[in-house]
């Protein structure tokens, strides 16, 4: 039988007084935290200079670039190219990672081939431009395996010396002097770039960066050796021009 109203006791005059807050308010609380952290980004590029500097990140009221303002782009432009510089290390970390794994037949994966070859060139005595070269030259393998050499000079060329860009952009080609022929093709086929500075240099790095460098028992560096000469090589200005005009 449900209790009759004189049953339930009143409910006092503090309770009635008391806010009723339910689950809904702090929800929309912790959105809005959310939404803020989100917004706001804090800056530890600036710590060195004190106190971490807050830039807020207009979003944009567009979905057309057509629709963008002077003081849009002008926002966005170096916005784009700071978090592009600060994450390009790591992302070139992974992509080498990607070749983790699958021997495809030789004695050890395209990772450990990558950094056989950056050892070498770094025991050497090469320059920097040629032991990131050397460590980079086949991580496009993952992403672009028809092209794997233009991709990677492609992405080292705003960065490295002409040398180390022209002989990671070649090292394919040139690199088939050892197989070509075992396949049909002309071994010698590299011999089209005779008159280039650079040939007698390919020839160098395929021959000591990159045809010796499928051996497991080799003691190679590890990946987190190279960062510091990595983090120097990508914090330099580039030497292609961007998509968007240097700033005045
Ligand atoms: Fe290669
Ligand atoms: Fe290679």
């Amino acid at each position: 039988m449900p209790p009759s109203p004189a049953d339930v006791s009143p409910a006092s005059e503090d309770q009635l007084l008391r806010p009723r807050l339910g689950l809904r308010p702090w929800l929309a609380l912790l959105r809005r935290a959310f939404a803020f952290a989100f917004w706001v980004r804090f800056d530890m590029a600036s710590k060195g200079s004190g106190w971490p500097r807050i830039r807020v990140m207009r979003t944009m009221s567009w979905t057309e670039m057509q629709y963008g303002t002077k003081q849009d782009y002008e926002l966005l432009g170096p916005a784009f190219e700071q978090h592009a510089r600060s994450n390009l290390v790591d992302n070139l970390c992974n992509l080498l990672g990607l070749l983790r794994g699958p021997t495809l037949g030789y004695q050890c994966d395209r990772y450990s081939h990558s950094l056989q070859s950056g050892t070498r060139a770094l025991r050497n005595g090469e320059s920097i431009d040629m032991v990131v070269g050397a460590l980079l030259h086949d991580v496009a393998d993952g992403f672009a395996p028809e092209n794997h050499s233009d991709a990677a000079a492609a992405v080292l060329a705003p960065y490295v010396d002409e040398e180390t860009h022209w002989v990671i952009k070649h090292h394919g080609i040139f690199q088939g002097y050892y197989y070509f022929h075992h396949l049909g093709g002309d071994r010698h086929a590299r011999d089209q770039y005779v008159d280039s500075p650079f040939y007698d240099r390919c020839i160098q790095f395929c021959a000591e960066y990159d045809q010796n460098c499928f051996d497991p028992s080799y003691d190679a560096l590890p990946l987190e050796e190279f960062r510091p000469l990595m983090e120097e090589v990508f914090a330099r200005p580039s030497r292609v021009p961007g998509v968007a005009p240097a700033p005045a």
